[in-house]
Parts: C-alpha cells; structure tokens; sequence
C-alpha cells in the first residue's frame, strides 16, 4: 500500500487554501492508503511567535482536521515534534544540501525579507527539515499546494543525492498536487496566494459567520458585471469561482448559468451561504472535540509514527556510518 505523509504549519487556524489546497485530498486518500498527517510545529517555530500559541494553536488545528473528515482510525495524525528521528534526519540531510539551493528558495526569500534580521537560519534550512519529515517514513507520494513544489523539488533531489552518496535507500517521492485548486488566491488580491499572515484576503474555516460573510462580500472583483470562468481576464471572480464549485461540485458552465444576468454582489452571498453550508457539520463537530480527547489521538498517532520513523532511522545511521 501506497504511503502518503503531508503536514501543516500551526501558524494560524486553517484556512480555505489548507482545506482546498490539501486537506481534502487526505481525506479521499485515507480510504485507499496508509497516511501520515503531520502538526508541523517545528516548522512554525522560524519566524517569531508565541509559545502558548503555537501549544493552543496546535491543538485547534489537530481539532479541526478531525472536524473536517480526517479519520484518527485511518490517518495517523501526529505532531512532529513528537518524533525525534525527523531532528536525526535533518542533520544528515543538512551536510548534504547546497547552500546555494536553499538561497533560491522562493518562501526563504519571501520570509528574509519580510523579517530580515528577526529570524536565524530556521528560514533556510526549513525545505531540509521538510525533506526529513518525508523521507524519515519513506513516504511514495506527499498531497500539498502549489506553493510547496519547490521544496519538494528538493526533497526529491535530496533523497536522489543521498542514495548516490552513501546507498539506494530512499524512495524518491512523487508530488500530488491537485489540479484546480493547487494555488487559491487571496480574496484581496488575485494574484497573491490565500495565506493566514494576510487575513483580509484570507478565510479561516472556523471564524465567526460574520466575519466570514464580511470578508467574501468585500472581496475583490474585476471589471465588468458578468459571472464568468476567465483566469487571465477575470482573475479575482475567477478565483471566487474555483471555490464555488469545489464547495457546491457544480462545474464552471452551471455556475456562469445560475449567475447569468445576476451580478457579483448575488453570487458572493450566493458563495457565503455554500461555504456555510459546507462547513456546517465541521463547525459544530469541532466544538464537541476536548483538548483531552484529541491530545490522546495525537499521542497514539506519535506512537505509530515514531516505530516507522525509528526503523528507518536505525537503517539509515548504519549506512551513513553512525553505528
Ligand atoms: P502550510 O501550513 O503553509 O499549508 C498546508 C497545506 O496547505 C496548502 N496551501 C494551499 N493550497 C492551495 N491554496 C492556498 N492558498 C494554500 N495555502 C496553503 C499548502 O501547499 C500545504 O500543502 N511547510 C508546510 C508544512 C510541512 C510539510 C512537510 C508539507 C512541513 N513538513 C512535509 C508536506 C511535507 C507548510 O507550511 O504548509
């Protein structure tokens, strides 16, 4: 059976980018695959945050996954600073990896930028630790979001540089990227990706009704009245679209028919009511999850994912020449 590991970052609640992007994919693969969900709190530790955040945060995020459809029984959900063989990993990897490579990254320029000096060298090494957390499971296929490509590109080519270097150990992952809704746009800009450090382009799944119905009635649209599939010409009503039918499984042809003659202003509180709808089951389930029954969950799929994890790892330190 096919192994599959994705993971998120507790940054911030999750968003619609999150659920489209990647969470929904879990959920169909859950059935037909062994999967490894994985809290990336690491990760979330190289830019400056709060430390009972990231603990709260953690946790309403595994919440919310559950919510939405992952299945503890199924899926195993863990958080990976639970498993310590990813740290092991990394290092090794670490002495592998370019420095020029990990430079070119685009989410590390992004992140120097916008933090320069706030932040040490997590912002760098982030693709390698994410290659680890792939590789320690020996994953065949990671589920993400455009945005995550070229670091698996990486990935890929770390595992291609290991298994030169020392000996054919690794799979080299395939990337799963969905096919429409690989990239959702911010609902203030259409050319920038949906993302929590912006939160006026951005739809967190569990905001409050209102505030979900400010933020798509605000949103952005282009000119002209028509509701009409055009991502070039029309990128903003384009993108409002996308997540329409992924919310509603009409296709694009229904929903220029349903809106024809209507305007922007209709379709938006046409779209709002959908993504209510939708998320309706999730909402009220997420309420009913306490912080000990989803710690228990996360501490079972610890267990689960640190005995793959070790094995691999106890392989690997013998053929880099550790023991
Ligand atoms: P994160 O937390 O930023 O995002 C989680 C997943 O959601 C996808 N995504 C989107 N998809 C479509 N449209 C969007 N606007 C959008 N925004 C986010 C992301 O592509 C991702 O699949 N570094 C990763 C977490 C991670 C990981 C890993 C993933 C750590 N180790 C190993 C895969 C494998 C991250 O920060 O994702």
């Amino acid at each position: 059976m096919k192994r599959i590991l994705t993971g998120i970052k507790p940054s911030g609640t999750i968003q619609l980018g999150n659920y489209l992007g990647m969470i929904k994919e879990v959920i169909e693969m859950q059935n037909k695959y062994e999967v490894l969900l994985m809290i990336a709190d690491l990760h979330a530790q190289t830019v400056p945050y709060s430390p009972k955040e990231l603990k709260e945060i953690t946790l309403d995020i595994a919440k919310s996954l559950v919510a939405l459809g992952v299945n503890p029984n199924k899926t195993i959900l863990f958080k990976q600073s639970d498993v310590p063989a990813h740290l092991y990993l990394y290092w090794i990897l670490g002495c592998l990896v370019n420095e020029g490579d990990l430079r070119r990254m685009h989410e590390y320029k992004e992140q120097k930028e916008k933090y320069k000096d706030e932040v040490g060298t997590g912002i760098l090494m982030y693709p390698v630790l994410m290659a680890a957390d792939i590789l320690i499971y020996n994953a065949d296929l990671v589920p993400v979001g455009k945005d995550q490509e070229q670091h698996l590109e990486l990935t890929r080519e770390l595992a291609r540089k290991f298994n030169k270097t020392f000996k054919k150990f690794f799979k080299i992952p395939e990337i799963y990227i969905p096919q429409e809704t690989a990239k959702i746009m911010s609902l203030t800009n259409p050319y920038k990706k949906m993302s929590k450090s912006e939160p006026e382009g951005c739809l967190e799944i569990f905001e409050k009704e209102q505030i979900i119905k400010e933020k798509i009635m605000k949103a952005v649209t282009d000119s002209e009245k028509e509701v009409k599939y055009d991502p070039l010409k029309k990128p903003a009503i384009s993108n409002l679209m996308t997540i329409y039918k992924h919310l509603t499984k009409k296709s694009y042809k229904e929903i220029e028919d349903e809106f024809k003659g209507k305007g922007y202003y209709e379709f938006k509180l046409t779209l709002y009511e959908a993504f209510i709808n939708f998320f309706k089951e999730a909402r009220r389930l997420k309420n009913k999850i306490s912080n000990k029954q989803i710690e228990r969950i996360l501490n079972k799929g610890a267990i689960k994912a640190n005995k793959i994890a070790n094995e691999n790892l106890k392989k690997i330190l013998k053929i880099v020449g550790l023991r």
